[in-house]
């Protein structure tokens, strides 16, 4: 019917054995540096074109469990399953081969490149670059300048746009609001909800905007002190944060 305007995309196809398969699945698992245990007993499942957001203070072990994820730290118990397939000992190659790509809180571009120079040197060879940088307009606009030059904001996008042209189906982002306006963070929180919903990757995105965060997450998780405290819908927490903000505050009470 032409006369009904609508500017929806259609539903993306839903069946498959693919979308039963969880794209992450952590259980029991334990993550610290050589004897050192920083967070215990980690447990969920990710399901493809979701997003989990991973809220909680500094120092609760958060970017260690991406570190582990990603294949950088061993796990020191516990088990990792991507694709249905556990992983087993690090390899940060062969995680990225199963689907996995990390965008770590430091960014690590090269900054004396441009933005296509960058997203060029990630992307496998003779990859369509326009599907990612529709995503990101104001990133199109700096197309040559030299990173250096960018904002910070605009240094995010590219950080994300730099993984998204490996055509991840699981992507890790380590708070990508670090040292950004609001401004910034409320831009880059929609392109997050288009990364699943249009590209078809999960993410996982730690962050300290916890409002923001649940507004575009299907889950979340706080973890402090090494423990997952809270877990669910993000919806639940969206319009209540108060559930969140005591659980930022029971790390100081041991559970024993
Ligand atoms: N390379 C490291 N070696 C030993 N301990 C570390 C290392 N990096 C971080 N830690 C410790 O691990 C704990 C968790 O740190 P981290 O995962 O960075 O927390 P978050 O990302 O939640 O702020 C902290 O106590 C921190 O001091
Ligand atoms: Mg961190």
């Amino acid at each position: 019917m032409t006369g009904t305007a609508t500017s929806e995309l259609p539903d993306l196809p839903r069946e498959g054995p693919a979308d039963d398969v969880p794209v992450l699945e952590c259980k029991g698992l334990d993550v610290g540096y050589g004897k050192l245990t920083v967070a215990r007993d980690i447990t969920f499942a990710l399901q493809p074109r979701k997003v989990l957001t991973i809220l909680g203070p500094n120092g609760a072990g958060k970017t260690t469990l991406l570190m582990t994820l990603a294949g950088f730290l061993a796990p020191r118990g516990g088990t990792i399953t991507l694709n249905g397939e556990q992983v087993k000992g690090s390899s940060p190659r062969r995680v990225n081969q199963a689907g996995l790509v990390l965008v770590p809180d430091f960014r690590a571009l090269f900054t004396e490149l441009t933005p296509i120079q960058n997203l060029k040197l990630a992307a496998p060879r003779g990859t369509d670059l326009e599907p990612v940088l529709t995503l990101f307009p104001a990133l199109q606009r700096r197309e040559k300048l030299r990173v250096a030059d960018l904002s910070g904001g605009e240094q995010q996008m590219l950080a994300i746009a730099r993984a998204l042209v490996q055509s991840p189906k699981l992507l890790l982002i380590d708070e990508m609001s670090m040292g950004l306006a609001p401004v910034a963070v409320e831009a880059l929180m929609p392109v997050i909800r288009r990364v699943a919903d249009e590209h078809g990757a999960s993410v996982i995105m730690v962050e300290q905007h916890v409002q923001l965060a649940l507004e575009v997450a299907d889950e979340a998780m706080v973890l402090v002190h090494g423990s997952v405290v809270l877990s669910g819908s993000a919806e639940t927490y969206r319009d209540d944060t108060s559930a969140v903000e005591s659980a930022y505050m029971s790390g100081s009470v041991s559970s024993g």
